[in-house]
């Protein structure tokens, strides 16, 4: 191991606690500041405030070298400071910086050579203003890398310790040689470059992961149209060499604290500096219109969804964490509640009770799925994999399973008694769902969507609603 720094941290969110934890890890000693006085109490009594694989673990191990504070002051004895702070949008799409700001207002004055190493995701020309706001200040003795970070909630410290590569973006050489050693004992390719395009790395990274979803979900729902199977065509598809096969499941949409924001962020910059970016702006009404047509794929079998009850199985915006920020559940349980659907939720982790008012929290899925008149699959947690069980079937008042992550197998589930719906996967016949309502005469309600004339594509033929004739199984 190289030489032991000394390293503070701005926030003690995920992107705070793991860079500390891991670098605890590595040999370091790390001073963690956050000014919620809840946070650092939680943690100095040995409790993470979220849910997140192996990070108890890491900051147990490494309790010794880690000390957490809400004085900006004690960061002031550190080599280098990264600032792991919130960055979320601004009414007008744009990456919201005033924590970051607010951070640097707390730098410590010291006499030494201290690195500002940004972690949190900034638009371009952020490192560039925040040289010339420390110029302007006299604090010349600070230098600036952008190391912009790459970790996926759930997976984080995997992702930390074994990342694709190192990004550092500075003004000075030895800057960003000081935090490339940091480093050392992680084994990854580097990419040195300036600041701007460390900045820029980032924020193309998560919009081309975005576009690959859209990209999938769009070939899904022509699938539907065409009777393909988007399974088959995306694993055919990923094993060209070229493509890959990451990032490439059709599903009811992206969602977390990133990708909605920095698509965002992005387009805004492009726009602000005179480019319109059209794909972007593609890829965010996709997933839009994405999350939204479960409401057609229930209403195609339950016809209206008023007083009809349904479960909403996972409320995290992806397994392993709790984070519901910008989670697809929550625009899918409040276009339900909005319908007037009678909404249970259950989540192993996540808890929506603040954010969904009206909707119920269950603490089973066969509590949220009892008298339910369809369950729809809105996360891959593992426990959802045997949905299709006999006792569920039972508990249900009509059996129908929309699922909206491919995590179940058409054909198994369908032999199980159930009316199955996935993403790009085609249709349960109305004739498999013989405890189907008979549908609304009246065309179902559409939700306009963000985009004039967006559904019109992606409606249920009228002719396959109509030919639903069955009757409905007594409560
Ligand atoms: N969460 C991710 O998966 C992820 C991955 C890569 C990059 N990022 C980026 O990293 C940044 C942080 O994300 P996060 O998810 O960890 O955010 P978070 O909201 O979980 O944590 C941010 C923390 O910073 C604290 N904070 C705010 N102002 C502060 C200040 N002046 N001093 C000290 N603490 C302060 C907040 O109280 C909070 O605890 C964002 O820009 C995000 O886009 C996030």
């Amino acid at each position: 191991m190289a030489d032991t720094r000394r390293i503070g941290i701005f926030g003690a969110g995920w992107v705070g606690l793991v860079t500390g934890g891991c670098f605890a890890e590595l040999g370091h000693d790390v001073v963690v500041r956050d000014i919620v006085p809840e946070r650092i109490e939680a943690l100095r009594g040995g409790t993470l405030p979220f849910h997140e694989p192996d990070l108890p673990d890491v900051l147990a191990r490494n309790a010794g070298r880690i000390h957490y504070t809400l004085d900006a002051e004690d960061l002031g004895a550190t080599d280098v400071l990264f600032v792991c702070v919130q960055t979320p949008p601004t009414y007008s799409g744009d990456a919201d910086l005033s924590y970051v700001w607010n951070a640097l207002d707390q730098l410590p004055r010291v006499d030494r050579r201290q690195i500002l190493a940004m972690k949190s995701t900034v638009p371009v020309g952020t490192g560039e203003s925040v040289r010339a706001a420390l110029e302007a200040r006299g604090l010349v003795n600070v230098g600036y890398v952008s190391n912009p970070e790459f970790l996926a909630e759930g997976t984080a410290v995997r992702d930390f310790t074994n990342p694709d590569r190192l990004v550092l973006g500075a003004f000075a050489d030895d800057d960003a040689t000081v935090v490339e050693a940091l480093y050392s004992g992680i084994e990854a390719p580097v990419v040195r470059t300036d600041v701007a395009s460390a900045e820029m790395i980032k924020l193309a990274a998560n919009a081309f992961l975005s576009t690959r979803i859209s990209f999938i979900n769009e070939i899904a729902n022509v699938c539907e149209l065409v009777g393909a199977d988007v399974e088959d065509v995306a694993k055919g598809v990923g094993l060209d060499h070229r493509l890959g096969p990451h990032f490439f499941r059709a599903g009811v949409g992206w969602g977390g604290s990133c990708f909605g924001k920095d698509v965002s962020a992005l387009k805004q910059l492009a726009g602000n500096s005179g480019y319109h970016f059209q794909l972007l702006a593609a890829v965010i009404e996709v997933n839009e219109l994405q999350k939204r047509r479960v409401i057609s794929k229930l209403e195609k079998h339950l016809g209206k969804l008023r007083g009809k009850t349904i479960a909403v199985l996972g409320l995290a915006f992806k397994p392993n964490t709790d984070d519901l920020r910008d989670a697809p559940s929550l625009v899918i349980a409040s276009r339900l509640l909005a319908e007037g659907a009678i909404v249970r939720t259950w989540d192993p982790v996540a808890d929506a009770r603040g954010r969904l008012r009206g909707a119920q929290q269950c603490d089973s899925i066969l509590d949220a799925v009892t008298g339910a008149d369809a369950a729809v699959i809105v996360t891959e947690w593992p426990e959802l994999r045997d949905l299709a069980s006999a006792e569920v079937r039972e508990a249900m008042a009509r059996p129908l399973i929309v699922d909206g992550r491919n995590v179940l197998d058409p054909a198994k589930t369908r032999a199980a008694g159930f009316a199955y719906e996935g993403i790009g996967r085609g249709s349960s016949p109305f004739a498999a769902l013989p405890e189907t309502a008979e549908p609304a005469a009246e065309p179902p309600v559409r939700d306009s969507g963000p985009v004039e004339g967006g559904w019109e594509n992606r409606e249920v033929p009228p002719a396959e609603t109509a030919s639903a004739r069955t009757t409905r199984k007594p409560r």
